[in-house]
């Protein structure tokens, strides 16, 4: 079966909406551990639910970022995993890590990308007073949420809108894409090559919506 390491910081619903699909039958694959650099995750306490292995990698307790992520690619290597999975990781890798899991790591952003890069997307879409947001699925590149975008989904902002009212909505759609993005790649339809997304053999000019 694929094996995936799925890496979170925080509340982990997009960790326990790929567990639900593979409980479901809907993604042939297992979960070999689930890594938080934060230990009070509650995505840590949903992995343990479900029987998967945790383990915690705290960066405040590394000296540079470096060793940081060489710390954090040893214990994904250990579990010699088919796919990283990203879910709210909130940290940014350096080059070489990237490198190292080049075509075979995934990054959920909150917003339509290539807008809103970074943190705090929902503020930013609310203060720009835009009408239209969503959610991105995409190949990890040493570019911050730069890499080809493989899937979206898209929400309506509307007049009432907090950012909670907001980001619900979209970790609404962010549950139904990752899933299937992560389906595709471990039914080995989905590739990287020379930077672009494949899927099915074909250059993913525009991401699936
Ligand atoms: C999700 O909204 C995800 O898109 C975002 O963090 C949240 C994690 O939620 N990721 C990023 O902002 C990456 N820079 P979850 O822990 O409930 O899955």
């Amino acid at each position: 079966l694929p094996t995936l390491v799925v890496l979170i910081s925080g509340n982990g619903s997009n960790l326990q909406a790929i567990i639900e699909a593979i409980r479901a039958g809907r993604i042939a694959a297992r979960v070999a551990a689930v890594i938080s650099n934060r230990v009070d995750a509650y995505g840590l306490q949903r992995a343990a639910d479900a029987g998967i292995p945790t383990e915690t990698l705290d960066h405040t307790a590394f000296a540079s970022r470096e060793a940081f992520d060489q710390a954090l690619q040893e214990r994904v290597d250990s579990f010699h995993p088919d796919l990283v999975v990203l879910a709210g990781f909130m940290r940014i890798f350096t080059p070489g890590f990237v490198q190292h899991f080049a075509g075979r790591m995934l990054n959920i952003h909150p917003s339509l990308l290539p807008l809103y890069k970074g943190i705090h997307t929902h503020r930013r879409v609310l203060e720009d007073g835009g009408n239209e947001h969503g959610v991105s699925v995409h190949f990890v590149t040493p570019e911050l949420d730069g890499g080809p975008v493989i899937m979206q989904a898209k929400v309506p902002v509307l007049p009432s809108d907090t950012e909670e009212r907001l980001a619900q909505r979209v970790h609404v759609q962010e549950h139904v894409i990752y899933p299937r993005v992560v389906k595709w790649f471990v039914e080995g339809r989905l590739k990287l090559e020379n930077g672009q997304a494949l899927l099915d053999g074909k250059i993913l000019h525009q991401p699936v919506l």
